[in-house]
């Protein structure tokens, strides 16, 4: 009977660290090669931080310099966003690995997003050439030159896909925000299109009581862009003049939302959802989203433990039989 327990504490084990490793590995499967960690080393070691050292052969030691603050790459951004798998000289030229830097590279073309998304069957639902159609309708594409690029509001180094995965709406609200602020709320960025003012998104929206609140349950993009039921996050930014201003547009029974804000999460239950606002902006789904994600792992470790069962009932049996014949 000893070894009985013991063997069925051993499988008890296995399994529970098999469901456990199952969730965990649902969680984040992405495997990133130590070799590009090693590599991109290279690069991270000046780039990744707000100084650097490079020896002078001059003076004939090494010289401490500040990095310049828009050529920093967070490495742990960088590893949590879409391209965390890349090399930098996947994107960059090999030769930016001699330093000084020669002074050519500067003219190197960058890669634009199109360059390697398009027509490619793998990235096909996100719908790159139906964005950048509809990004170059936008008044930030049609007013300024081509030096408004996706990677203005799409850093590459540390852009990670929200609005499709992030199930913590609060926080997904904030950093689709964030993107459109990096400009509108910071002068640095904004005036590398256009040497205008850029007002003060708070003074320009004072007519909208409550900003505070609304900037934290609605998105910018939910005001300023033509809604497209093609793709997921409508990218056609509208003239001022056609931004919505009516209470009712999202205040109403057929909120504007339902199309843009809540069009992932209520594809299924619009028809019967009814729409009431509070229903809607409940807290409530948000943490009952989040919950699901516990109730599945439950259900996976539940179900190891009914196979187990199975498992255990049947070994039982076997070894009983054989003790009988015996
Ligand atoms: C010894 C420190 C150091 C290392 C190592 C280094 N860089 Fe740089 N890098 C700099 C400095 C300083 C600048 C800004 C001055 C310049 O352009 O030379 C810069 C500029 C750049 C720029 C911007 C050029 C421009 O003006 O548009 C890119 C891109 C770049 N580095 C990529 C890389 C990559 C990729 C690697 C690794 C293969 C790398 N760097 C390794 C220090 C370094
Ligand atoms: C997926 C492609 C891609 C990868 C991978 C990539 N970069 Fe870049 N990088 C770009 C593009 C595109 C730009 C130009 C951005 C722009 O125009 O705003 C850029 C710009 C830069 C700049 C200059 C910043 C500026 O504003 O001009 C530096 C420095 C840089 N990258 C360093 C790195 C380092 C270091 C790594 C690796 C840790 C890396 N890059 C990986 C695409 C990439
Ligand atoms: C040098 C080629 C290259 C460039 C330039 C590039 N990408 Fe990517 N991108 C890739 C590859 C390859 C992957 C898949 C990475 C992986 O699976 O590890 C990817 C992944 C992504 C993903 C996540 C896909 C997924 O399903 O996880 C998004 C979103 C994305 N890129 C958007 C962009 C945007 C926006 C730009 C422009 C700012 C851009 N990419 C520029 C090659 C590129
Ligand atoms: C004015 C800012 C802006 C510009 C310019 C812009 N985007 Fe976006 N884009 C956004 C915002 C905001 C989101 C929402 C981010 C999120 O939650 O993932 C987004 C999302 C995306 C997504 C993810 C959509 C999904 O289905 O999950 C892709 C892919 C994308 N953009 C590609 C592009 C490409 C390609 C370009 C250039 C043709 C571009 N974007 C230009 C603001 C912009
Ligand atoms: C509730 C809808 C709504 C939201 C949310 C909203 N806006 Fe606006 N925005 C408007 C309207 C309407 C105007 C035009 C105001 C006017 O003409 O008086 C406007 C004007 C603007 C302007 C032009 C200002 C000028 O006078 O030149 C900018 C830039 C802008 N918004 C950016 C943003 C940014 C960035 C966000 C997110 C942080 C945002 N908006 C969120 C409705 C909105
Ligand atoms: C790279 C900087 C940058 C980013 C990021 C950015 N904008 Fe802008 N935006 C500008 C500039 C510059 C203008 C001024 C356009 C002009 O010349 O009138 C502008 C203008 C606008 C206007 C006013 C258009 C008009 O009719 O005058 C709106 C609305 C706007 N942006 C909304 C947004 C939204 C929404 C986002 C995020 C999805 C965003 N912007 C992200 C730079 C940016
Ligand atoms: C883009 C959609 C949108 C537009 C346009 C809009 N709102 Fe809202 N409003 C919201 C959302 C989302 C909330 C957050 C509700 C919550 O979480 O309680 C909100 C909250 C409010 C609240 C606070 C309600 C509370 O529970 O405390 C008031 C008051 C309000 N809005 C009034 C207005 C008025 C007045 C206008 C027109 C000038 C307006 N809103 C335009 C989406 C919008």
């Amino acid at each position: 009977m000893k070894t009985i327990n013991e063997f069925r504490f051993v499988v008890v084990l296995i399994i529970v660290l098999m469901a456990t490793s199952f969730v965990i590995a649902q969680e984040d499967d992405t495997v990133i090669d130590p070799y590009t960690y090693e590599q991109n080393e290279t690069c991270l070691q000046c780039h990744g931080q707000s100084s650097y050292f490079y020896y002078n052969e001059v003076v004939e030691r090494d010289i401490k310099k500040r990095m310049n603050p828009f050529f920093i790459v967070d490495s742990a951004e960088y590893y949590d966003a879409n391209h965390q798998t890349f090399l930098c000289i996947d994107c960059h030229s090999y030769e930016y690995e001699e330093f000084p830097h020669s002074g050519q590279l500067r003219m190197e073309p960058k890669f634009g997003c199109l360059d390697c998304h398009a027509g490619d069957e793998e990235y096909a639902k996100y719908k790159f050439e139906e964005i950048d159609d509809e990004f170059h309708k936008s008044v930030h594409s049609s007013k300024h030159s081509e030096d408004f690029t996706c990677s203005m509001c799409h850093n590459p180094h540390t852009y990670k896909i929200n609005a499709r995965t992030n199930e913590n709406m609060a926080d997904f609200i904030l950093y689709d925000n964030e993107i459109c602020l990096t400009c509108h709320a910071e002068i640095s960025k904004y005036q590398l299109l256009t040497t205008m003012d850029n007002p003060s998104v708070l003074e320009t929206h004072s007519w909208l009581p409550n900003q505070v609140l609304h900037f934290k349950n609605v998105r910018c993009i939910e005001c300023h862009t033509e809604i497209n039921n093609d793709i997921l996050v409508a990218h056609n930014v509208l003239p001022k003049e056609q931004a919505v201003k009516l209470c009712v547009e999202c205040h109403s029974k057929d909120s504007r939302l339902l199309a843009s804000l809540y069009k992932y999460q209520f594809t299924d239950e619009r028809s019967n959802l009814g729409f009431s606002n509070k229903a809607m902006l409940d807290e409530a789904y948000v943490i009952g989203a989040n919950r699901n994600y516990y109730l599945n792992a439950l259900s996976i470790v539940m179900f190891g433990f009914v196979l187990l069962a199975l498992f255990i009932h049947a070994i039982l049996r076997i070894i009983i039989n054989y003790k009988r014949h015996e």
